[in-house]
């Protein structure tokens, strides 16, 4: 158990944004043989192949073919996000102000915002620069060390407090400070950054070639393990970086324990914390148009080699689910109160804000009992709203039966998150029963 919770900690630190956990994902998928595919060239696939394909630089397709054609055999499909809610820079984003450097910043998302207040804030994204002949080049950047931060207000200049609590502005309250007034502005850190750490042809890179950028703040804290018995985890984006790290862990050891005849599917989309209405995005065109292509056929027959694969097909889609509170466990539904350590989540919602129904629900247990575990439930309270996952937005576009699912954590969209660790390789043993085809 250890190995996989030292691994997702590693991983989450490694992947500050969108794109560095793509990239994470991508560099264990090549450890494993899979080779990638771009979207302009011609894909030739042969049985058992194995591949991955990106978008953007934040969505990932990978897929293992199967002994059998998808026609015949389907496809197993497991989504997940690689966004989490973060304040990311606005274009234009330098600001001096009472004599200090600030950055302007734009929440992403719905986030805590009170969970990033006096905090080591550090800046990662990619960067856009003119790289001369060879035109515009992009690089990514992770300055990986404490460069930002947003102070609380102290208390003695705060009456409102007790009263009213705490409320903050997010356009005026949510400022990192980058330093006093002399320090460089942003254009110059980046340059000098990609100087020292960027690839070979940013040697010599000046702040004017810098052309945009994508810079998300993240908390410099490393992930970690707390409680008596190190029973818990905090880092930040678990919501949903733990689903990728389990869907990744899944599908290469299920890949290394043998073949079978369906299609193995990963589906990394960015953009769900903001709706998933993107090229990127779980209502993009990422998935069916990569899916189109592995099911492959040619004339007549690949008309009607998607919606036939479509028809046998299963997708998990795994997201965070909210564990109950101690403090506040009213806001659980009676019966349906998942705890940190009890194992995987089934998520419902008679309104479909989860795309399981009693099938899903059937399958998945399933795939539970296979693996020594039983699953927990989570329905929300009937007076609350409910979040929502790529899982009803792909079952739509697609037409494939869907199953939310997720592992049970605290304080989620928090700048510092907290799950079980036991609830890791749980996740991770039903997930290759799925992608070995247990049930
Ligand atoms: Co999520």
């Amino acid at each position: 158990m250890t190995g996989s919770v030292t691994d997702l900690l590693a991983f989450i630190d490694a992947s500050p944004t969108p794109y560095h956990a793509v990239e994470q994902c991508c560099g264990r998928l090549e450890e494993h043989g899979f080779s990638a595919l771009a979207e302009a060239d011609a894909w030739n696939l042969s049985p058992g192949g194995r591949h991955y394909v990106v978008r953007g630089q934040g969505s990932l397709l990978a897929f293992e073919l199967g002994e059998r054609p998808p026609v015949e055999a389907g496809f197993r499909m497991l989504g997940a996000h690689t966004d989490s809610p973060v304040l990311r820079l606005k274009p234009c984003a330098d600001l001096t102000k009472q004599g200090y450097r600030q950055l302007a910043v734009e929440p992403y998302g719905s986030l805590l915002l009170h969970s990033w207040l006096d905090r080591d804030l550090s800046l990662a994204g990619r960067v856009f620069y003119d790289a001369g002949q060879s035109g515009m080049a992009c690089a990514l950047v992770d300055f990986r060390r404490a460069l930002l931060r947003i102070p609380n207000l102290a208390i003695h200049l705060y009456n409102e407090l007790r009263q009213e609590g705490l409320k903050l502005n997010p356009q005026r309250h949510m400022l990192p400070i980058v330093g006093l007034e002399s320090a460089p502005e942003l254009a110059e850190l980046l340059a000098a950054e990609l100087r020292n750490k960027g690839p070979k042809d940013c040697a010599d890179l000046r702040a004017e070639s810098i052309c945009s950028y994508d810079l998300l703040t993240f908390d410099l804290q490393a992930a970690s393990r707390w409680g008596a018995n190190a029973e818990f985890i905090a880092a930040p984006r678990l919501d949903n970086l733990v689903s990728c790290h389990a869907g990744v862990s899944s599908l290469l050891a299920a890949s290394q324990q043998g073949k079978v005849p369906f299609t193995r599917v990963l589906i990394f989309n960015d953009h769900e914390e903001v709706g998933s209405r993107s090229a990127l995005g779980a209502q993009g065109t990422f998935l069916a148009d990569g899916l189109r292509r592995v099911a492959g056929g040619s004339g007549a027959a690949s008309a009607e080699a998607l919606p036939r694969a479509i028809a046998q097909s299963w997708l998990i889609s795994a997201d965070m689910a909210h564990a109950v509170h101690p403090n506040y466990a009213d806001r659980h539904e009676p019966g349906h109160r998942p705890v940190l350590g009890g194992g995987p989540v089934l998520k419902g919602n008679a309104n479909l804000s989860y795309a399981t129904d009693g099938e899903g629900v059937g399958f998945f247990t399933s795939l539970c009992r296979a693996a020594g575990i039983a699953p927990q439930h989570f329905v929300t309270r009937s007076d609350l709203g409910c979040g929502s996952t790529i899982g009803p937005i792909t079952a739509a576009a697609l037409g494939v039966r869907t199953l939310d699912v997720g592992s049970p954590m605290l304080s989620m969209h928090s700048c510092r998150e907290t799950a079980s660790a036991a609830d890791v390789d749980s996740m991770i043993a039903v997930l290759t029963g799925y992608f070995q085809g247990v049930v």
